[in-house]
């Protein structure tokens, strides 16, 4: 290249000797293709999806091809909230009807989209032609699809979403320039995986945060479980930057931004990214989309506040793995966080390698949150286990704990558990000795004083969460709708089936 621009520059000068004014000329005129070549990279930029936050303006048609709408979850961060609306209102618009006004440029592919991801060896016939046919109708912006399970990215990952969406972008035909995923980032991070707790069915259901957690350490089925809820489904960023490197856009939604603005997630989505028929900044004729707090019956006891902070920080260190990944692509303008409130406040540059253990080993996330828990009502072992302040490098950790650390399967031990259904092996267990306990004591002694000398030191740290808050179990929305009484054509099947700890492969 030096030498390129070298050579012109010796052959400009020499006409320009010969000839002034055409030298003149030939400068400018490389002068404009040099500026133009290097600004070609902000030019590819101009495309970024458009928000509106124009607080009145009809359903709009984008222009341009048709597009795929990505509603990717994940599990546990209000996903159904919009998922409900827009399945039910992405609809051709019928006259008089004000309410059908909103979203009738846009069509949803469908309720059991999640089969694509769970189910892939199947044929899914009908599935594919619902979502075909409903690409196919006319004067549409696209298709939108919607499933929890988009959030199954990665190696921890239960299924894999990324091969599913890939195929229905192929499958309609659409360009990766037209796929827009959207994404939502629930803060405070500890209340999603607390959220999979409380919503947990099946043996689960009645089942305390401790049972919920160290049980599963003698089950590697639950493990498994655990540990996709941890590497895959609270991972939304890991999920961002798998789509914006198959050069999808994605629009990254914080919780906490959108109540601080009092705006709730279903309008933000339907009036400003998908441009639905907007009045007074709301959804035309569905103003009623509003908050709804709804608190889950079980009561989170296990942790107090200081316990919640760690655990926090736990998944806040895992995220900033993902800054130096992911804000490239906030320049380029394909990542576009809306309502930031708390994305990367807390990034540390000289911890990079903790945040990066967390993000490659989700089982040293399982080993601290189980550990911090102490177990008091099972027998786990807790050998090869990182604590919480090791994970967060309050505690020194010695080479070969490292390496123990990122075991993929974690030491399962024979010992019963409180279900009993080993009761006959629990005679063979020894009784712990007096210097075990004398150790574990002093253990936990000096993991309190840290705990403690932590919170002196940094009171300034650690903005979230609040001193007195407990995680809210649901951050749902409720939209009754009192003056519409046709049952809508959702059958439900995903709702029933996508509960948080069974919903997969069972
Ligand atoms: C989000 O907001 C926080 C707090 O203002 C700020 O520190 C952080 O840099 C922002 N993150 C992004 C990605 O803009
Ligand atoms: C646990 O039980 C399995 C068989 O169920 C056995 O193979 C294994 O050696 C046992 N492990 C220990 C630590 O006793
Ligand atoms: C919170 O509980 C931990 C043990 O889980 C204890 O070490 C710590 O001192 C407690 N902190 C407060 C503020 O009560």
């Amino acid at each position: 290249m030096i030498l390129t621009v070298g050579g012109l520059s010796t052959t400009i000068t020499s006409i320009a000797r010969s000839q002034p004014s055409l030298g003149r000329l030939v400068v400018l005129l490389v002068a404009v293709l040099l500026a133009s070549s290097s600004s070609s990279s902000s030019t590819a930029t101009a495309n970024a999806w458009p928000i509106n936050t124009d607080q009145e303006h009809e359903a709009l048609l984008l222009g341009g091809n048709k597009k795929i709408v990505f509603l990717a979850g994940p599990h546990n961060s209000a996903y159904y909230s919009v998922y409900k609306f827009v399945s039910k209102w992405s609809k051709a618009k019928e006259e008089g009807h004000v309410r059908t006004y909103a979203l009738t440029n846009w069509r949803w592919g469908g309720n059991d989209i999640h089969k694509l991801i769970t189910e892939p060896e199947e044929e899914n016939e009908e599935i594919w032609e619902k979502l075909q046919s409903r690409f196919d109708e006319p004067d549409i912006n696209g298709v939108i699809v919607g499933s929890a399970f988009f959030d199954q990215i990665g190696p921890s990952a239960k299924h894999d979403a990324l091969s599913a969406m890939k195929k229905i972008i192929e499958k309609l035909g659409v360009s990766k320039e037209d796929v827009l995923v959207i994404e939502h980032y629930r803060t405070p991070r500890f209340d999603q995986f607390v959220s999979m707790w409380k919503h947990a069915d099946g043996e689960y259901e009645e089942s305390t945060y401790e049972d919920w957690l160290c049980d599963t350490h003698n089950k590697p089925d639950e493990q498994t479980k655990r540990l996709d809820m941890l590497g895959a489904r609270t991972n939304p960023l890991g999920a961002s930057l798998a789509y914006l490197n198959e050069g999808w856009e994605v629009k990254l939604l914080e919780t906490t931004g959108m109540d601080s603005s009092d705006i709730n997630i279903v309008q933000v989505v339907v009036t400003q990214i998908l441009q639905g028929r907007t009045v007074n900044g709301l959804i035309a004729s569905h103003e009623y989309v509003k908050n709804h707090d709804n608190e889950g019956e079980r009561d989170f006891v296990e942790f107090n506040d200081t316990d919640i902070a760690l655990a926090e920080e736990l998944f806040r260190y895992r995220d900033c793995a993902y800054q130096p990944k992911l804000m490239p692509f906030t320049t380029e303008k394909t990542l576009d966080v809306l309502y930031n409130h708390s994305l990367f406040s807390t990034c540390d540059g000289s911890k990079t390698e903790l945040y990066q253990r967390l993000m490659e080993h989700p089982q040293i996330m399982y080993s601290a949150l189980l550990r911090q828990l102490k177990c008091p009502n099972h027998d786990v072992d807790f050998a090869g286990h990182t604590t919480i302040a090791q994970a967060l490098g309050y505690e020194k950790m010695s080479e070969a704990e490292k390496k123990e650390a990122v075991q993929t399967t974690i030491q399962v031990s024979n010992k019963s558990t409180s279900s009993g259904s080993t009761s006959g092996a629990a005679g063979a267990s020894k009784p712990p000795s007096a210097t075990l306990i004398l150790m574990q004591m002093v253990t936990a002694a000096l993991f309190g004083y840290q705990v403690f000398k932590i919170n002196l030191a940094r009171p300034l740290r650690k903005p979230e969460p609040p001193a007195s808050r407990r995680p809210s179990a649901e951050i749902e929305f409720e939209y009754e709708d009192p003056q519409l009484q046709e049952d809508y054509d959702v059958e439900g099947s995903e709702m029933v089936k996508l509960t948080a700890s069974t919903g997969k492969g069972n």
